[in-house]
């Protein structure tokens, strides 16, 4: 089986007038994992129901594997789409589940009992197939839910928060699962998550969404490591975002900025009364050793929070915001409420980053 690639050109959807998706463009290739992934309302269902032909978009282009889709109905479609609640029939067994959508496809019956028991053992629920629904875990029937969209042979499953009823532990493995499971059909995934974590973990790459809009597009390494706003930033866990003003050019791709009665120099350019914040990883951040070029930002522990490998210590400064540590928790023992610091932190770890979806 071979993916399929979609194009999404300027996708609006409106409804009434309440804007659920603003303009958004993304070219997802053949056989990629792609998630969509954002806050609550902004928008990721209502992208995943206009690719499956359940919405009919106000304006822009959805093509798949370059066919324009606007005149093809949902069940014409190359796609199918798993949802967070299974959906399953439960008066049927696990094999008639499966079995069902192939009903309306011209599939003789020994072809599709063969088709049938090899989605179950994909998902590993060979075993299972004589069961009703009723008689599975949750993680059980999302591989049932999971087997009855692959055996149709889709060029794209659209996967809706999927993983979203089950408990960590089992999410974590289902994860896994479900990414090599796309890697042996080797179909595209679209894959909707508000867990910042499984599309870091998942994805081949993302598209972080707000408000309708996606703020950046990217490789999970790329968004996280160089997120193009501070909202991706902030969103794509713990980050340290400021307010700052900006003092001045500091040479090339550099500029001073004061925080708390403080200067720093950061990467990023800007000018005075740019609409900019700081943006630093707490886990970038120094108590101590203090380099050539490292800032030095003086202020007292407010609180420690313990985390297992790690400690966040807080620091407030003289302004009263606050500044997240991330220590090893070997070193952050001798740490305590109270105490006064000074953070240090390499000009390379502090970025100026335009406001994006929060300002
Ligand atoms: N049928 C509808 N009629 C009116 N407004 C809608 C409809 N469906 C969605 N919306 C609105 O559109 C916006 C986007 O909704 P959508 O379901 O796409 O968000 P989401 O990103 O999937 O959120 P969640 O993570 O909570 O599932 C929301 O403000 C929602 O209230
Ligand atoms: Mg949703």
């Amino acid at each position: 089986m071979r993916g399929g690639r979609v194009q999404v050109t300027d996708l609006q959807k409106h409804y009434g007038d309440v804007p659920a998706v603003r303009g958004i463009s993304i070219d997802i290739a053949a056989g990629e994992f792609f998630s969509l992934l954002g806050p609550s309302g902004c928008g990721k269902t209502t992208t995943l129901r206009m690719i499956a032909g359940f919405e009919t978009p106000t304006s822009g282009d959805i093509l798949i594997d370059g066919s324009d889709m606007s005149r093809v109905p949902a069940n014409e479609r190359p796609v199918n789409t798993v949802f967070q609640n299974y959906a399953l029939f439960p008066f049927l067994s696990v094999e008639d589940n499966v079995a069902f959508g192939l009903r309306y496809q011209k599939v003789g019956k020994s072809d599709a009992k063969r088709k049938v028991g090899e989605a179950l053992e994909m998902v590993r629920m060979g075993q299972y197939a004589k069961r009703k629904p009723g008689q599975l875990s949750g993680g059980q029937q999302q591989r049932v839910a999971l087997a009855r969209t692959i055996v149709l042979g889709p060029r794209v499953l659209l996967l809706d928060e999927p993983l979203g009823a089950l408990d960590a532990k089992l999410r974590k493995a289902l994860q896994i699962e479900l990414k090599s499971l796309q890697q042996s059909l080797g179909i595209t995934f679209i894959y909707v998550t508000h867990d910042q974590e499984e599309a870091l973990t998942m994805s081949d790459r993302l598209a972080v969404m707000a408000g309708g809009l996606v703020e950046q597009v990217g490789t999970p390494a790329e968004v996280y490591d160089s997120p193009a706003t501070a909202y991706v930033a902030d969103f794509l866990g713990n980050a340290n975002v400021l307010d700052v003003e900006v003092a001045g050019p500091a040479g090339t791709g550099r500029t001073t900025v004061r925080l708390a009665g403080q200067t720093l120099t950061c990467q990023g350019d800007a000018g005075p009364g740019d609409a900019v914040k700081l943006v630093v990883r707490p886990e970038r951040l120094r108590l101590e050793g203090a380099a050539a070029e490292s800032s030095a930002i003086d202020g007292s522990v407010s609180r420690v929070v313990y985390q297992g490998p790690t400690t966040d210590i807080h620091v407030r400064l003289g302004d009263g915001e606050e500044l997240v540590v991330r220590l090893p928790s070997a070193r952050a023992g001798q740490h305590s409420t109270g105490e006064v610091v000074t953070v240090h932190c390499q000009p390379d770890a502090l970025r100026l980053l335009p406001r994006g979806a929060l300002s």
